[in-house]
C-alpha cells in the first residue's frame, strides 16, 4: 500500500543508521561536483529531499544560498549538522514551500523514487516551477520501473518504500515539464537491498534567461 507517512516515519526512525551507510556510499560526488562547478554566483539551490544534506548541500560552494527541503524532521536535525550554512524548509516535495522561479539549480538524489508515483509529474512540475528560466536540475531515479517495500530496511526492523518510475516514463516527465536533457548517466548499485540501477538526468529549463544558462557556462 502507498503509505507517505511510513516513508516520513521511516526516515525520522532510520536518520542515523541511512546516514552512516550513506557516508560509506559517496558515489554521487563524480556527478554532482561538476553540476555544482557551473553555479555563477549569485546563487540559489534548493535540494529537494536533502536528507541528511549530504551529498549535496554540505558540498554546496560558501558563496552559493542553499536550501534544503524535507519532510522528515530527523533528517533536518542532521542535515543541519551536516551543513550548518544551509537554510532548512520542512515541507513536501509535491508542494514545495518556495516561490516561483527562486532558485537557480534544483537537486533531487533518492527522494522522487520515495514519492507515491501518481504524484512524480506534480514533483517534477514543481522543480520547473521553482527555476529560473534557464535554471538546471540534477535528479535521479531507477532505471526501471519498481514499487516496492522492506520492511527492515538496513536490518532497523523500520519498513521503507520505494516508488521507481523509471527512466523512460522520469525522462518524458521531464520533458512535459519543460526541460531538455543536457546530460544523462546510469549505474549500478545494490545500496536498497535490490540489484538496481539508478539513472541521473541534468535537465535545463526552457526560457531566455542567462543568469545560469548552460550556454553562458559554456561560453566562460
Ligand atoms: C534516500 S533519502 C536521500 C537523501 C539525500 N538526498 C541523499 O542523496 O542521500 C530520501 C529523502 O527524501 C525524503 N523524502 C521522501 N519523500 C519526500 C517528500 N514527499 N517530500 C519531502 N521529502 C521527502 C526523505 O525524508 C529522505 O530524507
Amino acid at each position: 500500500m502507498v503509505d507517505k507517512e511510513t516513508i516520513r516515519r521511516g526516515y525520522d526512525e532510520l536518520a542515523e543508521s541511512y546516514a552512516a551507510a550513506q557516508s560509506e556510499d559517496g558515489s554521487e560526488t563524480g556527478i554532482l561536483a561538476p553540476f555544482l562547478d557551473r553555479l555563477t554566483t549569485p546563487a540559489r539551490i534548493l535540494d529537494a529531499g536533502c536528507g541528511q544534506g549530504t551529498p549535496v548541500l554540505q558540498a554546496a560552494p560558501d558563496d552559493v544560498d542553499a536550501v534544503g527541503v524535507d519532510f522528515s524532521r530527523e533528517q533536518l536535525n542532521l542535515a543541519t549538522e551536516n551543513a550548518p550554512d544551509a537554510a532548512f524548509i520542512q515541507g513536501d516535495m509535491t508542494r514545495l514551500p518556495i516561490r516561483e522561479n527562486e532558485c537557480d539549480a534544483v537537486t533531487a538524489l533518492h527522494s522522487l523514487i520515495h514519492v507515491p508515483l501518481e504524484d512524480h509529474q506534480a514533483v517534477i512540475d514543481e522543480f520547473a516551477r521553482v527555476l529560473c528560466p534557464g535554471g538546471r536540475l540534477l535528479l535521479s531515479e531507477g532505471t526501471t520501473e519498481w514499487q516496492g517495500s522492506n520492511p527492515s530496511w538496513l536490518d532497523s526492523g523500520v519498513e521503507m518504500q520505494w516508488h521507481i518510475a523509471g527512466a523512460e516514463t522520469t525522462h518524458e516527465q521531464l520533458r512535459n515539464a519543460g526541460f531538455t536533457i543536457t546530460d544523462e548517466w546510469g549505474r549500478s548499485n545494490e545500496f536498497a537491498d535490490n540489484e538496481e540501477r539508478w539513472v541521473f538526468f541534468v535537465g535545463r529549463l526552457e526560457g531566455d534567461d542567462e543568469g545560469q544558462s548552460e550556454s553562458k557556462s559554456k561560453s566562460e
